[in-house]
């Protein structure tokens, strides 16, 4: 796609309004450091700004540079991540702290950048622009929503070819210079003004341009995608406590809540009281259903059913692998899922 007039003034006007009206002081700003700049960027996706602060402190505290996080173990990443969700980010970002070691450095190209784990185009593209100016373009989903609907463009935009048209059309927007404000600009717009539910169209640098405004359906953008109801999946967790230590097993390396310690997992409570004693090596002696947890995830409904188990430990030596018996107030803080942090606080209450 070509780069117009019409196209300099979108990113002109955008470039203004950033420097008065956009975020100037986030942590992971004012800076080059590509370390850091990752780290953001990672942590970012699909996550909220306001929740992405404390953990990027609390994370950059501990890891201050790549080598720190190269060298550190995959449990204490998780452990920090614990509660962000989405894990794969957290093992995908210590893969690929090990590669970034390896190769003696970041690299500092989009299609380097998106060789490294977890690392798609649009982050590449961010990690680009702001640890090296270079001019690329981002498309996440808050950009996509803006675009589509500053230029109207229909269909969903998990949908292929809606998808290349919105590529092409960010690559034609992108300005000679500026590109770091333009960049943050575009980010900004989507977060505060452009928003998904009740878009600010009057407080919008470029509402004057604006094709679903002018036809008066700015709601109508972007398509949305095709649904199918989720799958829905139940499961019965018991909490087993014994001498105020709770058992939790660490789950295989993939799959959701990978490489996290979690209550176990079974189809049934009555299955979960016959297989606990042979499993774990303790005796029921009470146990009591508690209320139905609902846990989303993005491609399926977890519905827990959790169940407090009081055992005698007896031998309490488990028959499979990954088990640890652990205070609570020191389970609380290992690296957990969430649904399992919140239940432990409610039994610890
Ligand atoms: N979302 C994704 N990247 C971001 C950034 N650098 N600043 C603010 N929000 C973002």
């Amino acid at each position: 796609m070509k780069r117009t007039k019409a196209n300099a003034d979108f990113s002109s006007c955008l470039i203004g309004w950033q420097t008065h009206h956009g975020r100037n002081d986030l942590p992971w700003q004012n800076t080059r450091d590509p370390y850091r700049i990752w780290l953001s960027e990672i942590m970012l996706q699909q996550t909220q700004v306001a929740t992405v602060i404390p953990y990027y402190q609390r994370f950059l505290k501990r890891f201050p540079d790549v080598k720190t996080l190269a060298s550190a173990t995959l449990d204490e990443v998780l452990a920090l991540w614990s509660g962000l969700g989405y894990y794969s980010r957290a093992r995908n970002l210590h893969a690929a702290a090990r590669r970034v070691e390896e190769r003696g450095g970041f690299p500092d190209t989009r299609e380097e950048l998106e060789a490294l784990n977890g690392i798609g185009r649009s982050t590449a593209a961010a990690i680009a622009v702001f640890s090296a100016g270079r001019r690329e373009a981002i498309l996440d989903g808050n950009v996509k929503r803006v675009l589509a609907r500053h230029f109207a463009i229909a269909g969903y935009p998990g949908e292929t070819v809606v998808a290349a048209r919105l590529w092409s059309l960010a690559d034609s927007l992108l300005p000679e210079t500026g590109i770091e404000t333009y960049t943050q600009a575009l980010m900004d717009l989507g977060a505060g003004i452009c928003n998904r539910g009740k878009p600010r169209c009057g407080d919008c640098p470029v509402n004057s341009s604006c094709m679903a405004l002018a036809a008066g359906d700015v709601a109508a953008y972007p398509g949305s995608r095709p649904r199918k109801p989720l799958p829905r999946k139940s499961i019965v967790m018991p909490i087993i406590m014994a001498g105020g230590k709770v058992l939790l097993v660490k789950r295989p390396p993939t799959g959701i809540w990978g490489g996290l310690l979690c209550f176990p997992e079974f189809a049934e409570t009555d299955a979960a009281l016959r297989e606990i004693p042979t499993r774990f090596g303790c005796k029921v002696k009470a146990h009591r259903e508690l209320e139905l947890l609902a846990h989303g995830f993005t491609h399926f409904s977890l519905s827990i059913r959790p169940v407090i188990c009081q055992v005698t430990r007896g031998t309490g030596t488990a028959n499979e692998p990954g088990v640890v018996w652990l205070a609570l107030a020191e389970a609380i803080h290992a690296a957990i899922p969430a649904p399992v942090r919140s239940l432990l606080v409610g039994v610890a209450e």
